[in-house]
């Protein structure tokens, strides 16, 4: 039987046996689409916010990202799960529960709980997704597979997890909290703080999070992952712009537009930006809004930050973690990280 009763944050929880799904609504007003875009093409430098680069057609183009040969995160992150997995779960501890930044599909975090259910025979696993059908499509497919696990999810922002998590109750058990995927990467510093820190805020002494950081190298091995020569990076970006014309009636000529990562080896990120590549007036109806573009100008749409261990250290050391083991994959090309609660 499934109910369905209003909590505290401004949501719902909806609970069956083994799933129970709460939608946060953020304390933090958040901006719309429109008002985000209306702002970022109105600045100069124009910029807009990588976080709407996931509609239903950006994820399936990550998707097909992730399984590129030059974008080797993926993999590289996979391979270090699949060895050390279970070193990961015994220098926590059991019995232990699962929590999970931006949680996906889960397909990575089935290692983690292979090796959790070895030690262990219950589990709860508790994803964040901001998107609520990508949570019922994993947290479905999850429980097909592993009976001795339950779910509680929620749909919401991270400050709105982070926040009501806080409020869980939880005896007598470790709480192991996951950032996968580099996703660290695309916040910028200050941003990386405040969501670090909210994360220690939701976690006790012997608690700990394994943060995926993808390591600094070449330039060329960079460029080549952020920039593929099929182009499935390239309609990622573009997907901004055809989301704009879609959903607010925009009239951007995609074809006059191009894909361009670059690496900032001062700042250690990969930028991604879209160039016009004409000089263009695009018109926006639902925003009444006329952009100008001239030749070459740009519009900035991502930071993807590289990591070396001194960085993640400063890192942790200003959110309240300490790193205590970090894995790499065999090129040393993507990095995990295991910080502990500092006491
Ligand atoms: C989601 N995030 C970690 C990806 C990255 O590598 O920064 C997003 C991405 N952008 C272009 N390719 C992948």
């Amino acid at each position: 039987m499934i109910c369905r009763q209003q909590i505290r944050h401004g949501g719902f929880v909806e609970t069956d046996n083994r799933l129970e799904i709460r939608t946060v609504a953020s304390e933090l007003a958040q901006a719309t689409f429109a008002e985000d875009v209306r702002a970022g093409l109105s600045r100069t430098p124009k910029a807009l916010p990588p976080r709407y680069f996931y509609d239903a057609l950006g994820s399936t183009l990550f998707e097909a990202i992730c399984l590129l040969s030059e974008y080797y995160l993926t993999r590289a992150e996979r391979e270090i799960l699949e060895r050390h997995a279970a070193d990961i779960i015994g220098l926590v501890g059991s019995p232990l529960e699962i929590v999970e930044f931006g949680s996906g599909s889960g397909e990575k975090t089935r290692l983690l709980f292979d090796a959790a259910l070895d030690r262990q025979t219950s589990l709860r696993y508790l994803p964040v997704d901001i998107s609520e059908s990508a949570l019922r499509a994993s947290a479905d497919a999850i429980l097909d597979v592993y009976p001795a696990l339950r779910i509680s999810g929620f749909v919401s922002d991270y400050d709105g997890a982070i926040a009501a998590m806080r409020s869980l109750d939880r005896t007598g058990i470790r709480r192991l909290a996951l950032f996968l995927g580099s996703n660290i990467g695309n916040l910028d510093e200050a941003a990386a703080c405040g969501f670090l820190s909210g994360v220690r805020a939701t976690l006790e002494p012997g608690d700990a999070l394994l943060l995926g950081a993808d390591l600094r190298k070449d330039e060329a091995t960079l460029v080549d992952a952020y920039d593929d020569p099929l182009g499935v990076t390239a309609a990622f970006n573009l997907n901004l712009l055809g989301r704009i014309n879609r959903e607010l009636g925009g009239n951007f000529d995609l074809r006059s537009f191009s894909h361009v990562a670059s690496w900032d080896a001062g700042e250690g990120c990969i930028r991604m930006h879209l160039a016009s590549s004409a000089d263009q007036f695009v018109r926006i109806d639902a925003l009444d809004l006329e952009i100008h573009f001239s030749r070459g100008e740009t519009i900035h749409t991502e930071d993807s930050r590289k990591y070396d261990l001194t960085s993640i250290d400063r890192l942790a050391a200003a959110t309240g973690f300490e790193r205590s083991r970090t894995w790499t994959d065999s090129r040393e090309r993507f990095s995990s990280n295991l910080l502990v609660v500092r006491s």
